[in-house]
């Protein structure tokens, strides 16, 4: 048998973010402008991943809503256009839920905790031992998010890599158990060997990994992180800030600089960049200073249209918007992920009846 998802017009794309800030130029140049442009040629889910705000901030409920619609916010500032795609809240979407548990019996426990990312996060954060059950359950619920869209691709940056390889895994693991794939099977032909779920891909932005300001990991914690909706005087002020330790500007200096990494990033004329880099190389009368001007600019120039696309969204009003527009994408992403999960229960001998679920 071949499941009906594989011969639909558009193929799927679900990616998605925790809400638990908001969102920065690292998010942009990792997946966001990546997920902007893939809207054209794929059906995309974009996942408000709330539940795991939960993971390790329990404690935080008013600060995880805010951030939910503050996303949503940043995403619409960024261009993902809702009419076009699909705005997914997790924790309205049960079928996520109820996926996590069953893919959870096909991936062993020491398996999750190997996840790199997983420990990365573990260091960062200081959870040391004390961290939730619920922290490293994440990481499964993570591959049911995917899975329960049956999508091809999944656009992340590069942190996210390490949770798409056990998705792809325990995707394998389930055609094989449940529906009769042949181990030996190509990931591009779990489809047509008659598996429910693809073995999806992930797909890494123009940058993978954008550092903060101090050369750090990007982060609200660490006050080194551009936000998407920083002002041109904070955008200078933080530009202003990266430390390259070049005295001169006669002075050689090395493009392999934090620096030259947001000349690279930002800077969108490949001459105009090559032509700083052999300047700068050279020592060629250009100062930090003015590379820094350059970058600010470059930065300002990407975020001042998604300044004015924000401007319908302020306020009270804006956010009553922001729900509604959660409120109708989930309602078309529940389709999608109660029959996957419909087909799933039934690959797995649970085909007691087919239920409907409503959204108030
Ligand atoms: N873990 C991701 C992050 O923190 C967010 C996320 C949750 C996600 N579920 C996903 C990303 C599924 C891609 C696919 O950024």
């Amino acid at each position: 048998m071949t499941y009906s998802h594989a011969t639909s017009a558009r193929p799927r794309i679900l990616t998605g973010d925790t809400p638990t800030g908001q969102l920065h130029l690292g998010h942009w140049v990792g997946s966001v402008e990546n997920r902007v442009k893939l809207q054209d040629k794929y059906e995309c889910y974009f996942l408000l991943a709330n539940m795991h705000a939960y993971t390790t901030r329990a404690d935080k409920p008013d600060e995880i809503r805010a951030s939910t619609i503050q996303i949503v916010k940043d995403w619409i500032a960024c261009g993902i256009d809702p009419e076009r795609s699909t705005i997914v809240l997790q924790t309205e979407c049960p079928a996520i839920a109820e996926l996590t548990w069953f893919l959870a019996m096909l991936l062993p426990f020491n398996r999750v905790m190997r996840n790199p990312t997983l420990k990365t996060e573990i260091e960062d954060k200081g959870l040391g031992e004390n961290y939730p059950f619920g922290f490293p359950m994440y990481a499964v619920g993570q591959c049911a998010d995917i899975l329960a869209f049956r999508p091809e691709l999944v656009p992340v940056g590069e942190d996210q890599v390490a949770h798409i390889e056990p998705c792809r895994e325990v995707a394998r693991r389930f055609n094989q158990l449940y529906c009769g794939v042949d181990p030996h099977t190509e990931d591009g032909d779990y489809l047509q060997a008659g598996g429910l779920f693809p073995i999806p891909k992930a797909e890494i932005g123009r940058v993978g990994r954008l550092p903060g300001v101090d050369g750090k990991k990007m982060s609200k914690s660490l006050n080194n992180a551009i936000y998407l909706t920083d002002t041109p005087k904070q955008i200078k002020k933080k530009v202003g800030q990266i430390f390259t330790g070049r005295q001169a500007m006669d002075e050689p200096g090395d493009t392999s600089n934090l620096l030259f990494d947001y000349v690279r990033a930002f800077i969108p004329d490949p001459d105009r960049v090559a032509e700083l880099e052999r300047k700068y190389a050279a020592g060629d009368d250009i100062g930090d200073g003015h590379v820094k001007v350059e970058v600010a600019d470059a930065i300002d120039a990407i975020v001042a249209p998604m300044r004015e696309r924000r401007a319908d969204f302020e306020g009270d009003a804006g956010d009553e918007k922001v729900i509604e527009l959660i409120k109708a994408g989930t309602r078309k992403a529940n389709e999608v992920a109660e029959e996957t999960l419909y087909e799933a229960k039934k690959a797995m001998r649970l085909d007691y009846g087919r239920r409907v679920l409503e959204l108030g």
